[in-house]
């Protein structure tokens, strides 16, 4: 993000940030949201902040970004009975309800998300054939999910079926790397330099394990235990 930032800042560009089941992470000397224009972030209900159905929101520190935006929300409607261009977005009183009552809980969920990461990066630090994440230096993490990667991604199913067989629910975030996606960029052939060997890997070998902050320490050691059995038959 800091690189981005002085790009931006050198060509006159605006950032906006996808910050979507990020809330309450940190970069080294920063908090997500603080280094783009504008953030926007989703609170459908698996999110480390989520409502109860469907919702989102996007913060800004620009006032023309925030006028247009609540125009956008609204019917493309600023004032009463005047209408441009725009979509039915508002948050329904109900669901923001939820959140204000769930966000006070927030620092205290994301807490336990890391707690439960440090256990499972101790417990399985010793696997031979998975890596686990990596939280940079000075970096705050807040473990929306916990993804490991296998390191060959013919054990991604083997790993993933072999989980799911002992009744774990472990899952895949997400097998399709976006620039491989049909919608990305709209139809027209994406406009990338080369492959993107990350991202391809990371789709090819990604299993997250479970992870929500109501996980007991039982759970968790129960999930390290499968996964070191997968890992000791694994070749
Ligand atoms: C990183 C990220 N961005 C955006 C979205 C989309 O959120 P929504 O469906 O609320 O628009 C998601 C949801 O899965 C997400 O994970």
């Amino acid at each position: 993000m800091k690189a981005l930032r002085q790009i931006a800042g050198r060509h006159n560009l605006l950032i906006v940030e996808d910050n979507a089941q990020g809330i309450g992470a940190r970069g080294d000397g920063f908090t997500v949201g603080q280094l783009s224009d504008t953030a926007c972030t989703s609170f459908i209900i698996q999110k480390n902040l989520g409502c109860f159905g469907d919702g989102g929101a996007v913060l800004t520190n620009h006032e023309n970004v925030d006028r247009e935006i609540r125009k956008l929300r609204n019917h493309g409607s600023g004032k009463r009975s005047c209408h441009s261009m725009g979509y039915n977005s508002r948050l329904d009183d109900p669901q923001a309800g939820v959140l204000s009552a769930k966000l006070k809980h927030l620092d205290e969920w994301n807490a336990l998300r890391r707690k439960w990461a440090a256990r499972y990066s101790a417990g399985l630090r010793d696997a031979a054939n998975i890596h686990l994440p990596y939280e940079a230096p000075g970096n705050c993490h807040i473990y929306h999910l916990y993804v490991i990667e296998t390191k060959k991604p013919e054990h991604r199913e083997s790993l993933l079926g072999f989980l799911t067989a002992h009744g774990i629910d472990a899952k895949c975030h997400y097998p399709i790397a976006i620039h491989q996606q049909e919608g990305y960029p709209w139809g027209k052939p994406a406009r990338i330099a080369g492959p993107l060997p990350n991202s391809e890997r990371n789709a090819a070998c990604c299993v997250s394990l479970p992870m929500f902050p109501e996980l007991t320490a039982e759970e968790v050691d129960c999930v390290v235990e499968k996964v070191l059995e997968w890992d000791r038959a694994a070749r």
